[in-house]
């Protein structure tokens, strides 16, 4: 790999570990992990608004299996913390996304690895969407954890902050001064101090102002539990410098990929959803990156070339995809672009193949549609 390339993992992360870290232990910026939140629960595919084109129809994207017992979500999380951990450049900041199911128990889990003294901020993500139940408060929040590699980290105040006025308001005195601009005020101590509406101040870590994707959000792409960009690009301008290293080792749709694509910033995806892999590469299909499939793997990717090229159609093709037992269970079949992931019903990656492959008569291809390398 080449400094300012983008990777993009297919597989779980922790078998990552090997190949990420020997490129890149100490050099990434920002880590955004939006894993499971341990609902128990299987997320299907939907198709994206405007009728486009499911890359699984129907077909589960991800099963979230770590209900259950806390300590086996916390065994899970650990180890892939301490990967990020390392991952980190001096001035790096992780943000773990999580909700009220295991955020407490995260926290811990962080300070741990993290150190307290890494601590930086618990943003409450407030939204307004879905329904609300008549025997309790609804549930109406995530929770991001923020802590540094380092107490003291990048971070870009001025390229998130927001007009004050649509900062939160309190009950002080609105006033308009003689240049007609507004303002509240407060005295104290005998002494006057204003706040003008039309200046920009840093969010404070109740975030409000950013929805949550409705049904029929130009955004979605089918993927379920797809962040709003949005939310991702305040991150990554407040936690990572122009030119800089964000990575995502759930990264799904590839939300936090296509925000540090359009941000300038270089990134690294993973995943071991059949289909989000194909999601993201529709997604990021005008980007140059390497895609890998080969896990596990220790080998350095000091030496691997990455592909260029803007894309021409998208669907992904691949020439060999590792067995991978993580994926047991998962129901995908994709249509067939050199490969479908039946095997995947069965824990069993191995490449199957159309009637069309099968008889030789579509080449095998060492990169995707999209000029993609498969490493
Ligand atoms: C909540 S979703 C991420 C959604 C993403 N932030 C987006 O905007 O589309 C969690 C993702 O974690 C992935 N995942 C779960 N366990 C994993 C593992 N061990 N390695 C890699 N990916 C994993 C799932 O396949 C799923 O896509």
């Amino acid at each position: 790999m080449k400094p300012g390339d983008n990777l993009l993992i297919a597989g779980d992360n922790l078998t990552a570990a090997p190949l990420l870290l020997s490129s890149f232990a100490g050099q990434v910026d920002l880590i955004y992990l939006d894993p499971p939140f341990a609902t128990g629960r299987a997320f299907p595919l939907r198709p994206p608004p405007g009728g486009g084109d499911s890359v699984f129809p129907r077909e589960l994207a991800y099963e979230d299996r770590w209900q259950g017992d806390p300590e086996r979500f916390l065994n899970f999380l650990e180890p892939r913390l301490i990967l990020c951990r390392d991952l980190l450049s001096s001035r790096g900041t992780l943000y773990l996304h999580l909700d009220f199911r295991r955020v407490h128990h995260a926290r811990l889990l962080l300070d741990r690895v993290f150190g307290e003294r890494c601590f930086r901020n618990e943003i409450i993500w407030h939204y307004r969407s879905g329904g609300r139940p008549q025997g309790a408060f609804a549930f109406k929040h995530d929770t991001i954890l923020v802590y540094g590699k380092n107490p003291e980290g990048y971070f870009d105040g001025d390229a998130v902050a927001i007009p004050r006025v649509t900062a939160r308001s309190n009950k002080m005195k609105r006033a308009v001064d003689e240049h007609g601009r507004t303002y509240r005020s407060i005295r104290s101590a005998g002494k006057e101090y204003r706040y003008y509406d039309d200046e920009r101040v840093i969010p404070d870590d109740v975030w409000s102002d950013i929805g949550h994707l409705h049904q029929r959000d130009p955004e979605r792409t089918g993927y379920p539990t797809q962040k709003p960009e949005k939310l991702l690009e305040r991150i990554l301008l407040a936690s990572s410098p122009p030119g800089g290293r964000v990575a995502d080792l759930f990264c799904g749709s590839g939300t936090t990929l296509a925000v540090a694509q359009r941000l300038g910033r270089c990134w690294i995806g993973c995943d071991e959803s059949p289909a989000a892999i194909q999601i993201t590469c529709r997604r990021l299909a005008k980007a140059p990156f390497v895609l890998h499939r080969k896990l596990p793997s220790a080998t350095s990717l000091a030496t691997e070339e990455p592909a260029t090229g803007p894309a021409q159609e998208n669907t992904l093709e691949t020439k060999q995809v590792a067995p991978d037992p993580n994926l047991r269970g998962h129901r995908a079949s994709a249509r067939c672009a050199g490969v479908d992931l039946e095997g995947h019903r069965d824990g069993n990656l191995a490449p199957h193949r159309c009637a069309s492959h099968r008889a030789g008569q579509v080449p095998q291809r060492t990169s995707d549609s999209c000029g993609h390398r498969l490493a």
